[in-house]
């Protein structure tokens, strides 16, 4: 979609469609200036209760030629006081599903961008977010496909010149958050573990990003086992992925980001149950968000060095398969009991978090996975589990978390949690009782980081939506990019 800024009135601008926001409690200025355009119709609107400006609600109009915009598609923003960035976000978002949803492909945004000085960003970050769909594989009805043309965000005079770079930046977030999309949303058997490798390496090229592929012959060599265990029983090779960006040039020791690359999860010979087992594509969400945030923080020219490494395997059942009672040596020496092969991501990220703590000694580590269910079961849909072993790394990715609008809600990580994953005949085991189950896993990957300082994030319901949001159409949602490219900001 291209994106144009424009300092002018919006009662003089031509378009098909014209958005403007209504507060619930009272109008603004260019609410009551349309109302008297259109003879009242927006106060009638009001009063028979059609439209009430509830934050969500959008209704589109046409103007009949009594304004310049061929239609006006109001949007709800709740009430005055309560705008905020995240709720202009989402209004925005609403908007252009709206638009969508009409086949209204070019149209102007007036929403109020008073408050909050990033209120410009949060409005079209929404539009970009929710203008995104995926339809690679309908081959039916091509011709009549439906894509946004242009966006003219009309701005207050004096901001639209440094309106485009700030756009620019915005459109660079939301490259990566599509990226990661659509690695998501793409099926297990495209999206192989040399498929993320090949996309990588693009990227790589792209941006000038350095990339490296560890084989299978290289994985044994170094004695990644686990990594190496998981992906035995698929033809797809395991993999390890590394993306380098330098964009600091002093010799600051880099953060590493570490996401799991499990492209499929069958369960491995500890088989998952059929219904619902298409979702477990997913299950490379916390590689898509590697991938995305690296793409955007390149844009984004962010002060930073940054790792991102990716463990991938595909986990299927097979004579070759790795089973339960098995015996592992992990890269860090210790030894796992493997006592359920469907707790695999942690098996994949233990040899991931020791390779990153001593190969690049980083200040920072912070790995994504959806890593279990029962984070599902703990916080549902709307945030990203997250446990860590550094009080200050923690705040910081909650307050990132808070700007951005991707929620993310802490759950303790006491040394308690781990006496169910001690095994009896090896160091650990990969699985415990159901209890805690997303804080046991956790602590699992905590006896594999040293003391470096450390985050995880759980978004096993959180990369994925069954119902579409207001910047989210249904499906992959590319969640973690936002969030670590605000915390790599570090405001
Ligand atoms: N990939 C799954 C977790 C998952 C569940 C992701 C639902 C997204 C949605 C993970 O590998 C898994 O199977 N975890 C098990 C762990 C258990 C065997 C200890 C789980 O959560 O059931
Ligand atoms: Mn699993
Ligand atoms: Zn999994």
């Amino acid at each position: 979609m291209k994106i144009d800024v424009i300092s002018t009135s919006p009662l003089k601008y031509a378009t098909p469609a014209l958005v403007i926001g209504c507060f619930e409690d009272g109008s603004d200025e260019l609410f009551t200036a349309c109302d008297a355009a259109l003879d009242g119709c927006l106060s009638r609107l009001a009063a028979t209760r059609e439209f009430s400006g509830k934050l969500n609600s959008t209704r589109l109009i046409h103007t009949l030629g009594r304004l310049p915009a061929e239609r006006l598609l109001l949007v709800g923003l709740g009430k005055r006081d309560a705008l905020n960035d995240e709720r202009l976000r989402q209004a925005a978002g609403n908007a252009v599903q709206a638009l969508r949803a009409a086949r209204v492909a070019n149209f102007a945004s007036a929403l109020p961008l008073a408050g909050a000085d990033t209120a410009l960003e949060a409005a079209c970050e929404g539009a970009l977010l929710g203008s995104y769909s995926f339809d690679e594989y309908k081959t039916k009805d091509r011709a009549e496909r439906f894509l946004f043309e242009g966006m003219t965000l009309l701005l207050p005079e004096g901001i639209a010149g440094e309106g485009r770079t700030r756009i620019e930046k915005v459109r660079a977030v939301c490259r990566g958050v599509s990226l990661a999309r659509d690695l998501v949303s793409h099926p297990g058997n495209v999206a192989t573990t040399g498929y993320l490798a090949a996309t990588a390496r693009e990227l790589a090229a792209r941006h000038s990003l350095s990339c490296t592929v560890l084989e299978m012959q290289e994985l044994e060599k170094l004695g990644m086992n686990a990594l190496v265990m998981v992906g035995k029983g698929s033809v797809e090779p395991p993999r390890l992925i590394v993306l380098e960006y330098r964009g600091s040039d002093d010799r600051s020791k880099p953060q590493v980001l570490i996401g799991k690359g499990i492209t499929f999860d069958a369960g491995g010979i500890s088989l998952k149950p059929g219904p619902g087992m298409e979702a477990m594509k997913t299950d490379m969400a916390g590689a898509a968000a590697v991938l995305g945030t690296l793409e955007a923080a390149a844009l984004l020219k962010l002060p930073v060095n940054l790792i991102g490494i990716i463990p991938t395997a595909e986990n299927m059942p097979d004579a070759k398969a790795f089973k339960p009672g098995d015996v592992i040596t992990s890269l860090s020496g210790q030894t796992i009991e493997v006592t359920n092969t469907d707790a695999e991501g942690r098996l994949i990220l233990c040899d991931a978090l020791h390779y990153a703590r001593t190969h690049y000694k980083p200040s920072v580590m912070v790995d994504l996975a959806t890593l279990t269910g029962a984070c599902v079961v703990a916080l549902g849909h709307e945030a990203s589990g997250l446990m860590g072993n550094d009080r200050r790394l923690i705040e910081s990715l909650k307050r990132a978390g808070e700007r951005c609008g991707e929620r993310v809600w802490e759950l303790p990580l006491w040394d308690e949690y781990g006496e169910t994953m001690k095994s009896d005949i090896a160091d650990l085991k990969n699985a415990g009782s159901r209890d805690g189950g997303s804080i046991t896993a956790a602590w699992f990957l905590k006896q594999f980081v040293g003391r470096t300082r450390w985050a995880h994030l759980d978004i096993a319901g959180t990369a994925w939506s069954d119902k579409t949001r207001p910047c989210s159409p249904k499906g992959a949602t590319g969640v973690g990019v936002r969030l670590l490219i605000e915390y790599l900001r570090g405001r």
